[in-house]
């Protein structure tokens, strides 16, 4: 498959890194230019590219920017064929991103993104921590293998997803269209908790929309506190206590 993968941040490393590693064609774009991602492509196997021409000739675009990012992508998907589905991880955080009113008043941050790029996304990859993401991908089949959410409105691009969020490492859990993702935005129990298949399926279930952005501010100030003394495994934990996730172990 043909892969270009817009952000070369701690998300789309890793992401390159599995699918290259697959034997995926990928092309890695910044918002820089290749000339500063020649080193890092070629050690993950991938090629470096402009955004415009990462977008051109490829079977799925990837996006994995921050909230403000999305406006200066939307341009380069006007040549791009509907058939093209476009996969994102985005998340909104409003310590991060600044305030988006439509947002903050209930708007589904995936229909936002949607409507700043012009075109339906399918979410992948959004509800995982880039350090999980780099490092406890495993094989289908392993007992405890994370699960993560897919969600999206185009059935084919959801299956894609979901094949792709395999790869990875990780199981899919197809949680239905955009309307379903706030179940697993920041502050609910499926985001950033490492569960797996069936313990995220309830957690999904059980989400609490009411609670969430509140949790997800809790979360990111615990984050930015303790900032390196915040590893992976106390990052899940804190994830966990704060959405009242049990511990599926
Ligand atoms: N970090 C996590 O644990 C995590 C987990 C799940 C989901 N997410 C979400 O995934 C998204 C990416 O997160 P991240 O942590 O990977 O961010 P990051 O490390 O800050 O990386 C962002 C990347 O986006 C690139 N970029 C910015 N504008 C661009 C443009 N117009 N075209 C192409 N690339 C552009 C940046 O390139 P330059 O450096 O050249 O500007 C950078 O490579 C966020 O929405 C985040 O909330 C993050």
């Amino acid at each position: 498959m043909k892969i270009a993968i817009l952000g070369a941040g701690n998300v789309g490393i890793p992401l390159a890194k599995a699918f290259a590693a697959h034997g995926h064609a990928v092309k890695l774009a910044n918002s820089r230019g290749p000339e500063t991602l020649r080193e890092l492509a070629a050690s993950l196997g991938v090629t470096a590219a402009w955004t415009a021409d990462a977008v051109r000739d490829v079977d799925v675009i990837i996006t994995t920017v921050n909230l403000n990012s999305y406006a200066a992508i939307r341009p380069l998907l006007d040549g791009v064929p509907d058939d093209v589905p476009v996969i994102d991880t985005g998340n909104y955080h409003p310590y991060r991103d600044g305030h988006i009113t439509a947002i903050d008043d209930g708007q589904i941050e995936a229909h936002w993104i949607s409507e700043q790029l012009g075109r339906p996304v399918t979410k992948a990859w959004n509800a995982v921590l880039a350090q999980t993401l780099a490092e406890k991908g495993a094989p289908a089949g392993t007992p405890a293998r994370i699960a993560l959410p897919v969600a999206g409105d185009d059935p084919d691009a959801r299956r894609l997803a979901a094949e792709l969020t395999d790869i990875t490492g990780f199981d899919p859990v197809d949680i239905g269209g955009l309307d379903n993702t706030w179940r697993a935005h920041p502050g609910t129990a499926a985001y950033c908790t490492e569960l797996p298949r069936e313990a995220l399926l309830q957690a999904v279930e059980r989400a609490d929309r009411r609670h969430a952005p509140l949790r997800r501010d809790l979360c990111m100030q615990a984050f930015v506190s303790f900032g390196d003394a915040l590893d992976r495994e106390s990052t899940v934990r804190l994830h966990r206590a704060i959405t009242l996730t049990p511990d599926p172990a």
